[in-house]
């Protein structure tokens, strides 16, 4: 299937490029390991979402977490996207990137004070709230600045979205939203807070989702709570169908924009309400990829090894989920496959991008480059090891620049001392 990313990561004489810029001669340049986005499949994606929903009121507050790189976010920005966030640190980002509060709705099951605090001093479209006691605190904190805070209820349908377990969030027994059962109860108790002005709902079932079911489902419980809501007397303006959308890792078929987008109106298109949608994955993922470099192969007993200097401490989703991420050579292919596994060289064996993985003979210094990790790879990144994290570049058509350094040893010890006066 033709994703929008695709057509931005095509090969010209047997290399990898990113729109008009041979990967190799950018890996020279920044270094690796190294994440490469292109601003064409960013605008690409969320232009057909766009697109796709333009029959009815809508906001798409991109879903920060997946990729939030202050370029990237800005390019999405730029063309009119809203900001998804779960964190004070998300809507700095959010923020320094340019993004209208307005269009912001901040979602997570734990906001602290301070986080409540600081989203009400920005002014955000509204609160996803995930339970009763953050009512009660969102409602105190708002007290406090002598402001109204606008809120939804993140609702619990109880539909499986057939996900990996650790990405499914939509079921009874997950910590997230409260149950739909308990929505009237809760929307009755907001009414009462005098802090508190109830302005939609929110829903968001899970990540990686490749079947429309699962979202169709849940949006038809959110359609019924609707007219319960509003029979109840609250005002429903938003509504917020999260994100989930799932991308092509290996064989999967996701539903495309359009097809997404007209499974969603169908549920609640017709309802007098704007729709804001969440989407991180289906945006980022198929705009970037991972770029790492042969340290060596080895042998041992019957199995092969490709080492790269690029490991989970970078991308992280195989080693976590058991994720599978297509992986290719840079320049042309040198011919005879093995099976091997691709690994890092972090001390765990958990650390590897791609196992038992028909894979083209490679040798010291070449290039690889793991597809699809625009999102989830180095929003997940981390120093373990101590090892710097990778730069990240932004590519549109003939020009790059580097949009992150790579960190330096100075930057793992950051803020870090050695307090003499308790060292014997
Ligand atoms: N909205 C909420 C409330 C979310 O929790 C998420 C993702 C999204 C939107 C965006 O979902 P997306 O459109 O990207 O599927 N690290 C995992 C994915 C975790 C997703 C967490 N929440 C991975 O690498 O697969």
């Amino acid at each position: 299937m033709t994703t929008p990313g695709s057509q931005a990561f095509a090969r010209r004489d047997g290399q990898l490029f990113v729109d008009d810029v041979a990967v190799e001669v950018i890996a020279r340049d920044a270094g690796t390991p190294l994440y490469v986005y292109s601003a064409t499949a960013l605008a690409a994606a969320y232009d057909a979402l766009d697109r796709a929903f333009a029959a009815v009121p809508h906001t798409i507050c991109y879903s920060i977490k997946s990729n939030m790189n202050l370029a990237v976010v800005a390019t999405l920005v730029r063309r009119g996207a809203g900001v998804d966030v779960t964190s004070a640190g998300e809507l700095f980002r959010a923020l320094r990137a340019g993004a209208d509060p307005q269009r912001i709705v901040y979602s997570g099951v734990g906001k602290r004070d301070d986080e409540i605090d600081a989203a009400l001093a920005a002014g955000i479209r509204m609160f996803n709230v995930e339970s009763r006691a953050e009512l009660r605190r969102i409602d105190a904190v708002a007290g406090q600045r002598g402001a109204c805070a606008p809120v939804t209820f993140r609702v619990n349908p109880d539909v499986d979205p057939k996900t990996h377990p650790y990405i499914s969030t939509g079921l009874r027994t997950s910590k997230f939203g409260i149950p739909i059962a308990e929505a009237l109860d809760a929307y009755a108790e907001a009414k009462t807070l005098a802090n508190i002005d109830v302005v939609g709902v929110d829903c968001h079932i899970g990540s990686q989702i490749v079947d429309l079911q699962p979202f169709s489902d849940a949006l038809a419980r959110v359609r019924s709570l609707v007219g319960d809501l509003r029979n109840a007397g609250h005002r429903i303006d938003w509504i917020d169908v999260g994100g989930g959308l799932g991308v092509t890792y290996a064989e999967e078929v996701p539903p495309s924009a359009d097809e997404y987008a007209a499974a969603v109106q169908a549920q609640v298109g017709d309802l007098d309400a704007e729709i804001v949608i969440e989407p991180g994955r289906s945006i980022a993922a198929d705009a970037g990829i991972f770029v790492t470099r042969v340290l060596y192969t080895k042998t041992n007993g019957e199995k092969h090894f490709v080492i790269v200097d690029g490991a989970m401490n970078d991308l992280i989703r195989p080693a976590l989920y058991g994720a599978y991420q297509r992986i290719e050579p840079v320049g042309l292919s040198k011919g005879a496959v093995l099976r091997c596994d691709i690994v890092g060289a972090v001390c765990e064996s958990g650390d590897f991008l791609a196992k038992d993985r028909s894979f083209p003979a490679v040798e010291t210094g070449d290039l690889l480059a793991v597809r699809s990790a625009g999102a989830y790879g180095f929003s997940m990144a981390s120093n373990y090891n101590a090892r710097p994290r990778a730069a990240e570049v932004l590519v549109r058509g003939e020009r790059f620049a580097v949009v992150r350094e790579r960190e330096s040893l100075e930057d793992l010890v950051r803020g870090e001392s050695i307090p003499e006066d308790l060292l014997e």
